[in-house]
């Protein structure tokens, strides 16, 4: 277990150590046992996290805002169009300025080729730790939430265990690789067999894919790439249907849209849920119910969605709280 984590950036869990991995969740848990039983955890007392919003949210927003509160300290709403960073305040300005008012730096900016950098010149400039809330590239908490809830339906030993995260059809909007990305690198690390299953068209970025491949050979997991939507669920233990944009195929939203409905018939249903292993189906929410999923799978006996939301909460106080004391 690695504790001395104070002023640590996270902006991806590729960049911890897997020492300091099982460190966040072990705090997590404990500090689940804790707001469960009522006890007291201010361990952020006085300390104030700025979170900045590029794009909108709700889980995230919300469970950084209670995150805070519950540890003690505050947490500042800050959209980026409402300030001056409209008008011309740079990365290293904010960086600079905001890490002298606070004691953390919680950004979320998915705008793809702009994000990841973006947080990553804050950090550069930042004397606080900046926590990435979602980039075009990683949505690390997402992914830390995920882990941990299958943890709890499996054991923290998932050796030999298949998780299939899968592109599926959605219409609302063309989402970010971010989640995919961040749950196969993940993943691969405790032995997972991973299956990333898309159409060609949505590709993932492929050091990321490599990175997920040689994570898989270190730990003696598996990673491989299907097509082939039914195949995926055909016995997993975990099944992560989400759509993502064709972001590498073509940069144009309406394009991207466009191939999406070439796929419109990729939907978690029962039928494709009976394939699994009796396996969980994850989310991270916000879905496009009846399209992407329908209901009676959302909300059926083996959706862990509302879990995998909450752990949200504990998996990022767990890493404010190493990082911002
Ligand atoms: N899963 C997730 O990040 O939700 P929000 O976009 O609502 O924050």
């Amino acid at each position: 277990m690695q504790t001395y984590l104070v002023g640590r950036d996270m902006i991806t869990p590729d960049e911890w150590t897997d020492d300091e991995v099982n460190t966040i969740f072990e705090v997590a848990v404990d500090l689940k046992r804790k707001r469960a039983l009522g006890e007291p955890h201010a361990l952020l007392r006085d300390k104030v996290l700025a979170m900045m919003f590029f794009f909108s949210s709700t889980r995230t927003r919300v469970s950084f805002e209670a995150g805070m509160a519950q540890l003690g300290g505050h947490a500042q709403f800050i959209e980026s169009r409402t300030t001056q960073i409209a008008h011309g305040d740079t990365a290293k300005e904010i960086g600079e300025i905001v890490g002298r008012y606070c004691d953390g730096i919680a950004i979320r900016q998915v705008d793809w080729g702009v994000g990841n950098q973006y947080i990553r010149d804050v950090a550069k400039y930042s004397r606080v730790p900046v926590l990435n809330m979602q980039c075009d590239w990683y949505h690390p908490f997402q992914a830390l939430a995920d882990m941990l809830t299958i943890f709890e339906r499996f054991g923290r030993d998932v050796r030999g265990k298949t998780l299939n995260m899968s592109w599926a059809y959605a219409s609302s909007y063309q989402k970010p690789l971010s989640v995919p990305q961040s749950m196969i690198t993940l993943a691969t690390r405790f032995g997972m067999n991973v299956r990333l299953t898309r159409p060609p068209e949505f590709k993932l970025m492929p050091e990321i894919e490599d990175l997920a491949r040689e994570n898989a050979r270190k730990s003696g997991g598996s990673f491989e790439v299907l097509d082939d939507f039914d195949a995926g669920f055909k016995g997993a233990d975990v099944v992560y249907p989400k759509s993502w944009g064709a972001t590498l195929t073509t940069t144009d939203m309406q394009e991207s849209a466009d191939i999406a409905k070439k796929y419109v018939d990729w939907i978690a249903d029962e039928r494709r849920m009976a394939l699994t292993n009796d396996g969980i189906y994850l989310h991270c929410l916000p879905a496009d119910r009846n399209i992407e999923v329908t209901d009676a799978v959302i909300d059926g006996p083996q959706s862990r969605v509302y879990d995998e939301a909450e752990n949200r909460l504990h998996v990022q106080k767990a890493v404010m709280a190493l990082t911002m004391r």
